[in-house]
């Protein structure tokens, strides 16, 4: 049999899950949060929840990929996870879901990079010039070439397509930033941005809202519970200490935030565009953003560069989450891999298509994009958290020795203290993310509201819930190891 690739180098791999994880979450919605709630002072629970929580479902999804070297159907499966293709295989279908809208926004990048290198939106009126491109054809041509460049960076391999790709740019991805940031902070006025960015206002911090939303844009962001993580955790080598590396990665991702915030801040201030910080929804990103580069000197240039530099980061994410369904046609159906990326391309590309049809629907640029915010409130949101947990819950509990699994080869090893908290802490945290987002979500369907009381109390809810689902799998565990032994 061909033998199962891994990555090729340590800096083509860390590259590799840094272009994952760094995406469309990072540039605009990292911001937005931080001017949401308090400044500086949203990196207190962004930082402690990261380190204390996301960074160990990091390495769990790696840990049980490398385990298993498995697609994540058959990783669940390897390790005799109750119910293990059931709960799989929503590692293969969930990222279809997520991809589908995922790439129909990336495709607008790649739109808006064009459009600032034609100056095409500079005499129009931002908004009008956006809902007349959701209803053009144009939407269609970058729908397809996005979906194409995916494939075809899949179609050619782990190492050769992926791996270089995502080198080349995340790398380029850095360096652009660098140029947009450095343009932002030397525009006059600029200095307003840094003070609204960077002074913490403390009282927001206490808000529970604002330790909710950090743990649900840590976790998109992470690119946890889809399957992403797991499956590149697959192509790791095993030499690879996981701990330290996930690090890297984590602090890689987060710097790619930070500076995002010192591109928009200091640029909306100095333009005397504040208001805009407090406003958010993916299509602002297109309808604001637009009116910056228009105020800006050279802003068709610093347009053209901005847009480039989130387009390299949704296609390396975007590759990230195609890869689970072809690894799975790859391993379990023993299809080429042109042939799985082709194939999966063309499913993507239709999948996508609704999303497209709804911008042509009539109406005014909320009911344009509905059915795009409400898959990304149920996917995005609501089944990352879920899917995440079922890897942690895998490694922590089923896995004979997850613990020393996530330590292997590694010369900075987690601590014995850790493994209970990756059993305990960390699951329970992500039962609260989940079960505040669907509370919210019911309060924006139904129109409940939500306070933190009622918080607090999901998050006692989830402790209790947490317990009895521990304690099942540890029984149902039980009952098939006594069956074994029979
Ligand atoms: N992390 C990506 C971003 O921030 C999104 C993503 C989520 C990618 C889940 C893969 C899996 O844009």
């Amino acid at each position: 049999m061909k033998q199962r690739e891994t990555w090729g180098t340590h800096i083509g791999m860390i590259l590799a899950m840094i272009g994952t994880e760094v995406g469309l979450g990072n540039i605009w919605r990292f911001p937005y949060l931080c001017g949401k709630y308090g400044g500086s002072a949203f990196l207190i629970p962004y930082l402690i929840l990261l380190f204390a929580v996301a960074i160990f479902a990091v390495m769990c999804e790696w840990t049980l990929g490398r385990f298993t070297r498995r697609n994540p159907l058959g990783a669940f499966e390897t390790i005799k996870f109750p119910q293990g293709t059931k709960v799989g295989v929503w590692g293969i279908i969930g990222p279809f879901f997520l991809y589908a809208y995922y790439i129909v926004v990336s495709s607008w990048v790649l739109f808006y990079a064009f459009a600032s290198l034609g100056r095409a939106y500079f005499k129009a009126d931002a908004e009008a010039f956006f809902v007349n491109f959701l209803s053009s054809p144009a939407i269609f041509l970058v729908h397809i070439v996005c979906v194409a460049i995916c494939s075809a960076i899949i179609g050619l391999g782990v190492r050769k397509g992926i791996e270089k790709a995502s080198k080349f740019m995340i790398s380029t991805l850095f360096i652009l930033l660098l140029i947009v940031v450095l343009r932002a902070i030397t525009l006059p006025g600029a200095s307003k941005g840094f003070e609204f960015y960077m002074h913490p206002r403390w009282q927001e911090m206490w808000n529970l809202e604002a330790w909710s939303a950090a743990l649900g844009q840590i976790f998109f962001t992470l690119s946890l519970g889809m399957g992403a993580m797991l499956i590149y955790g697959s192509y790791l080598k095993d030499k690879i200490g996981i701990p330290k590396n996930a690090l890297a990665c984590a602090l890689g991702n987060t710097s790619v935030s930070l500076l995002a915030g010192f591109a928009l801040f200091p640029a909306t201030f100095a333009l005397g565009m504040e208001e805009v910080v407090h406003k958010e929804s993916i299509g602002l990103t297109f309808i604001v953003l637009p009116k910056l580069f228009v105020r800006m000197p050279l802003g068709w240039f610093f347009g053209f560069l901005f847009f480039l530099l989130l387009l390299f980061g949704a296609l390396s994410s975007a590759v990230s989450i195609q890869e689970p369904s072809v690894a799975w046609l790859i391993e379990e159906r023993k299809w080429s891999r042109k042939k799985a990326a082709l194939f999966t391309g063309i499913i993507l590309w239709l999948l996508g298509l609704p999303f497209i049809l709804n911008g042509w629907a009539k109406g005014g640029l909320g009911t344009k994009l509905s059915l795009l915010a409400k898959m990304d409130t149920i996917i995005g949101q609501l089944a990352l958290p879920l899917f995440s947990l079922l890897a942690v819950i895998a490694v922590g509990w089923v896995m004979k020795n997850g613990f020393g699994e996530i330590n292997k080869n590694a010369r900075y090893k987690l601590p014995l203290f850790f493994k209970h908290w990756i059993r305990l802490g960390v699951p329970l945290f992500i039962s609260f993310l989940f079960i505040s987002t669907l509370a919210k979500s019911i309060k924006e369907i139904f129109g409940f509201s939500v306070s933190e009381s009622t918080l607090l109390m999901t998050f006692i809810v989830c402790l209790i819930i947490w317990g009895g689902f521990a304690f099942l799998t540890r029984m149902a565990l039980r009952v098939e190891k006594e069956k074994e032994m029979l």
